[in-house]
This record gives structure tokens, sequence and C-alpha cells, in this order.
């Protein structure tokens, strides 16, 4: 049975870091992405990246099919992904699961072209864009120790500025299982 892992939240030092790269797929690791989907699922993400449950990995998975226009597009786990090119342009406002109860407007390239792995190790390259290519981004970001915050300009941080603090005191309880302080 997949297990629900806690969610490590805005102010951890783990979601500022870069990963290290993957090197092999074993079990340990198809148990995280089991584990990961299902932890996506429970809290209603459309995305997450292994430092959100407290993995200092190269890998993050993508399910916006839970949204009606988007029912077709299927999950995609990306192991070691790199985003090779980007196009245009557009404003989209973003959450986090790791950053409970804010949102904000975030401007990020259009459609992107990227590399990555799947469980046999062997390197894919894929195109995505709209939506779906907004979701890979922001993971993707998560990787880097970049959160979507950190693109907001002064105005619309200063509207979520109080409750990013009470996130960083652990004074937030979502409907989901996050780190308490350590
Ligand atoms: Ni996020």
């Amino acid at each position: 049975m997949p297990e629900q892992l806690p969610i490590t939240t805005y102010g951890m030092e783990i979601l500022r870091k870069e990963v290290k790269p993957i090197k092999e797929v074993d079990t340990k690791l198809i148990k995280l992405v089991q584990d990961m989907y299902y932890t996506m699922d429970n809290a209603e993400g459309v995305g997450l990246a292994a430092p959100q449950v407290n993995e200092n990995i190269s890998l993050c998975i993508v399910d916006i099919s839970c949204i009606e226009e988007h029912k077709h597009v299927k999950p995609l786990t990306l192991i070691n992904p790199v985003i090779i090119d980007k196009h245009g342009e557009s404003v989209i406002e973003e959450g986090c699961l790791s950053i409970p109860e804010v949102r904000g407007k975030v401007t990020r390239p259009e459609k992107i072209f990227l590399k990555y792995n799947d469980f046999d190790m062997k390197e894919l390259t894929m195109e995505a864009e709209g939506f779906f290519a907004r979701v890979i981004q922001h993971e993707i970001d998560h990787l880097h120790g970049k959160l979507f915050v950190d693109y907001l300009d002064e105005d619309e941080l200063k509207k979520v500025k109080a409750m990013l603090n009470k996130i960083k005191k652990f004074k937030v309880q979502p409907d989901y299982p996050i780190f308490s302080k350590a």
C-alpha cells in the first residue's frame, strides 16, 4: 500500500537546496514515486517534487488529469529533468502544497522543451505548453531550491507576507499532513 508522506513547508531548508541527480532506479525509488502520487492525489495537487517529501533528489511528478479540460493528459514522472528550450510568455496564478493558502501571479515561458530519464534511465525528450508546461516548470524549480513566491512582484509579495511568516512558524494546518516543527 502506498503511504501518505508529510509535506515539507515554506521556511524549511530542504526546499532551498539544489537536488542530487538520480543514478539508478531501484525498488526504493519506485516505492517513493508511488508514495508521491498517493500523497499528491490526497492533497489534491497537480504536481509534487521530491524535496517536498524531504528527499533531496532530482525527481518530480505531474498529473493534471483531475482538471476537466486536461483529463486526457497522462501522469508524468520526471527523473533528472532539464529544460533545454523555452518560448513565449504567460501569466498564471500559482499555488504550492508547500505554501498552503498562498497564491500569486507568476510569469513563465508558455512552451518548453525538456529532457529527462524514464524508469529505465533512458533519456527522453518532450515538449509541453500551456498549463501542463506551467506545472512542469514549477516542479523543476523545486529541484533547484526555487519557489513560485520568488517570482512575485513587490505588491503581490506584500499581500502574502503575513501568511508566509505563519507557515514559517508552522502555524498553518492544511487538510493534508505536513512536517511539524523539528
Ligand atoms: Ni510547489
